[in-house]
């Protein structure tokens, strides 16, 4: 069942994602050579607790910290701690909260420092597959034309798209219906209606789509050693098109106009 939430949900989901925008903001100025992942993660969770929220991901399933720091081959779910960030390397932070009950989350991907071409164009059209996917959650759609618009773009640039990990309903709970598969899943899928809050993430490989999980049974990376990235924001379903949720002023993400 996917739920529609009222405009006074909509309004506490729009603070939750706000704490987390801000901690993105925050965590933005400190990509650079040098920063270990364990000081970003404890900027975080400070951030959060201070904005009267918790940390959705800590302790779920067990996840032992506030945010996910996936780095270059890395797809998600990295966990913070002694790594440094080096330049050349790109960076996926993903970061959730729970705020009076409900939930933000929401993901970028940046650069450290000067990258190669292929991490460059990574990056972009990763964030360009979001974007359209965000223009495609619009209410009358079928929910299969968010994937199919991800799996396209990222197919057309020669890349593939991540198939074991999807977007998900999002609202009291962290993961709620529906799956958001970044592919076409072959069916059209529920009928999109407004009020409805969706995490769309998709994460595109520079290689193959095959992935696995590390030896501390949560890095996932990919099987090619190539790198990945993944862009995400908390979005609801409006009439014109998917409104953001997690809105962030810097860096901005999800709003690629090509
Ligand atoms: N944004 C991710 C998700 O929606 C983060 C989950 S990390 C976890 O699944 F540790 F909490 F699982
Ligand atoms: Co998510």
């Amino acid at each position: 069942m996917i739920s529609i939430r009222t405009e006074r949900e909509i309004d506490i989901l729009r603070q939750a994602n706000a704490i987390v925008a801000q901690a993105h903001k925050q965590v933005a100025k400190l990509i650079v050579p040098g920063t270990c992942t364990r000081e970003l993660d404890e900027i975080v969770e400070a951030l959060i607790r201070d904005a009267g929220a918790t940390p959705a991901f800590k302790g779920y399933h067990g996840y032992p910290a506030s945010i996910c720091v996936s780095i270059d081959n890395e797809v998600v779910h990295g966990i913070p701690g002694k790594r440094m960030l080096r330049a050349g390397e790109i960076v996926s932070v993903d970061i959730g909260a729970c705020y009076k009950g409900y939930y933000g989350d929401a993901a970028t991907t940046h650069p450290c420092g000067p990258v190669d071409a292929v991490r460059l164009r990574l990056l972009d059209i990763t964030d360009i597959a979001l974007s359209r996917a965000i223009k495609a959650a619009k209410a009358g759609n079928y929910l299969n034309e968010i994937g199919t618009v991800i799996e396209r773009t990222a197919r057309q640039a020669g890349f593939d798209v991540v198939r074991n990990y999807v977007g998900h309903g999002i609202g009291v709970e962290m993961h709620e219906d529906p799956q958001v598969f970044n592919f076409d899943a072959g069916e059209a899928g529920p009928r999109l209606e407004e009020g409805m809050v969706l995490a769309i993430e998709p994460m595109v490989n520079a290689g193959t789509c095959d992935v696995r999980v590390k030896r501390d049974n949560w890095t996932v990376v990919t099987r090619d050693g190539k790198p990945s990235a993944h862009f995400e924001h908390t979005v609801v379903v409006r009439n014109e098109g998917g409104e953001i949720l997690s809105w962030c002023d810097d860096p901005v993400w999800g709003i690629r106009d090509e």
